[in-house]
């Protein structure tokens, strides 16, 4: 399957719930994006419209990869929303040359298929066509994902040891990912 990718696509209401739903069966799936699997339709919802917030204030810009048979769906594309990535961008002079990258997620029966490696591409195209230098990322430890991100050029620039608490008793590294522009 191919996925067709937007940026900054509109936010209707339909692309907010698209959007909810998503991070919602990421997240129950185990998915490293701000919450554990325990987490509620209703925090994710709330979480999902402070997200859309930010975007309409141009803190945010938001990619959206999409999937579908070009008839349903809520959005432009015709296409169901499967993934994201979102670049927070900085507005003090000193930070305002690279974005951290958040909210990497696909569609947890898309996964293991290649498609983060283009949604994570796709993500790099879009800064570097914003003016970015750099990328950075904030990954939980113990996911494999420093390698995932390694594979576009990433490179492990800090770790603060169990500077995350998933739980009383599960403590994960904070694991700051950076990739120069150039
Ligand atoms: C992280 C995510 C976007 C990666 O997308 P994906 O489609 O599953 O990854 P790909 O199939 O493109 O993987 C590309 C390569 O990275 C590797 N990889 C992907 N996720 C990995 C992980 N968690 N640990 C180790 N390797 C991983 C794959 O094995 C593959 O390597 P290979 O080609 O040698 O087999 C996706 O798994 C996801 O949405 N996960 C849940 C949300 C999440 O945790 N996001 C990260 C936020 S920091």
């Amino acid at each position: 399957m191919s996925l067709t990718f937007v940026r900054d696509p509109q936010v209707t209401p339909g692309l907010r719930e698209e959007f909810s739903r998503l991070w919602y069966d990421v997240s129950r799936a185990g998915g490293s994006v701000g919450f554990v699997p325990s987490v509620t339709e209703e925090e994710v919802r709330a979480a999902a419209g402070a997200q859309f917030a930010r975007v309409a204030a141009g803190e945010h810009r938001m990619l959206g990869a999409y999937a579908g048979d070009g008839e349903s769906g809520a959005d432009a594309t015709g296409g169901r929303l499967v993934g994201t990535a979102f670049l927070r961008l900085h507005t003090d002079f000193k930070t305002r040359h690279w974005s951290m990258v958040v909210l990497v997620m696909l569609d947890p029966g898309l996964q293991g298929g290649g498609h983060g490696l283009r949604l994570m591409r796709e993500t790099v195209d879009m800064a570097r066509d914003a003016g970015l230098e750099a990328l950075r990322l904030e990954v939980r430890g113990g996911m494999g994902l420093e390698s995932f991100y390694g594979r576009l050029g990433f490179k492990e620039v800090g770790r603060v040891p169990g500077g995350l608490r998933l739980a009383a008793d599960d403590y994960r590294d904070d694991v700051q990912m950076w990739l120069p522009l150039d």
